[in-house]
């Protein structure tokens, strides 16, 4: 081999190593549900748009990125404005699966969408880094906005009315729950109003706090997750709150302010 075909070998073999220098070359997605959206995108860097459920609980994955290049490892993190609100939680650097963080939830009716960014860093070089944008649609999720009633009698006979279950959709229906207090009530799957049972007398000398749990759903949304409905009877609006905190022991804010809704 001459000098000039000598060259141009090292520059092709350099190109080469230039090339295999363990680049991103691609980046999937997969969605919270692990399938549907997975989108396959080329590149260094990539957006990738994702839909999860409002109602998404503390750890549930929200989406899952992979960075697809010559390294075998790569390593991620959120980009310094990739974590809206905090929100994102990574569990294990050498994977991007990224998880709603502890204390976080998601509110469809005041934020539709969040921007996550995800930066893969090859574990073996580190100046080989992609980002994926993730643009992440919240889906809405049926939620009770009244769920605690607070009844001034102390001896409710059956087929009173207790009052009727408020969700934010517009034409909801409801599952009868089967928790132990549920047997002294009835709910109408229809229109959520609840009632003491045939048979029942709710009486404040044996007990005055009851709760069970129940779900609504509707049409194009997720249902609700369980929810817990609160019935408090002998109760005045001063007492109803501070009876609830004490039979739970805690203090528990949204069903004082659904007590009084
Ligand atoms: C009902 O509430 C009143 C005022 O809090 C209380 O004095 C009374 O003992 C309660 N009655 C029963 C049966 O719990």
């Amino acid at each position: 081999m001459d000098f000039r075909g000598f060259t141009a070998c090292a520059i092709i073999a350099l190109c080469l190593i230039k090339q295999s220098d363990a680049q991103i070359t691609a980046w999937t997605a997969l969605d919270s549900a692990g399938d549907a959206a997975t989108v396959t995108v080329s590149g260094t860097d990539g957006t990738v748009p994702v839909s999860v459920v409002e109602s998404t609980a503390v750890g549930g994955t929200l989406f899952t990125v992979t960075a697809t290049g010559n390294s075998a490892t790569y390593g991620y993190t959120f980009a310094t404005d990739g974590n809206p609100s905090t929100l994102g939680a990574i569990a294990a650097s050498t994977s991007g699966a990224v998880t709603l963080a502890a204390g976080k939830s998601f509110d469809y009716e005041t934020t539709k969408t969040h921007v996550f960014k995800i930066i893969a860093t090859d574990a073996a070089a580190a100046g080989n880094v992609g980002t994926a944008t993730i643009t992440v649609t919240i889906t809405d999720t049926a939620e009770f906005t009244k769920y605690a009633f607070c009844l001034s009698s102390s001896s409710v006979t059956a087929g009173s009315s207790v009052g009727t279950l408020v969700t934010d959709q517009s034409s909801p229906t409801f599952t009868a729950a089967t928790t132990v207090d549920f047997a002294s009530f009835t709910i109408d799957t229809a229109t959520g109003a609840i009632t003491v049972a045939t048979g029942v007398t709710l009486e404040a000398t044996t007990q005055t706090y009851y709760t069970f749990t129940t779900t609504a759903a509707a049409t194009g949304v997720t249902t609700s997750p369980a929810t817990s409905v609160y019935v408090l009877i002998n109760c005045s609006s001063d007492s109803g709150a501070g009876q609830v905190a004490s039979l739970l022991g805690v203090l528990l804010l949204s069903v004082a302010t659904a007590l009084f809704y």
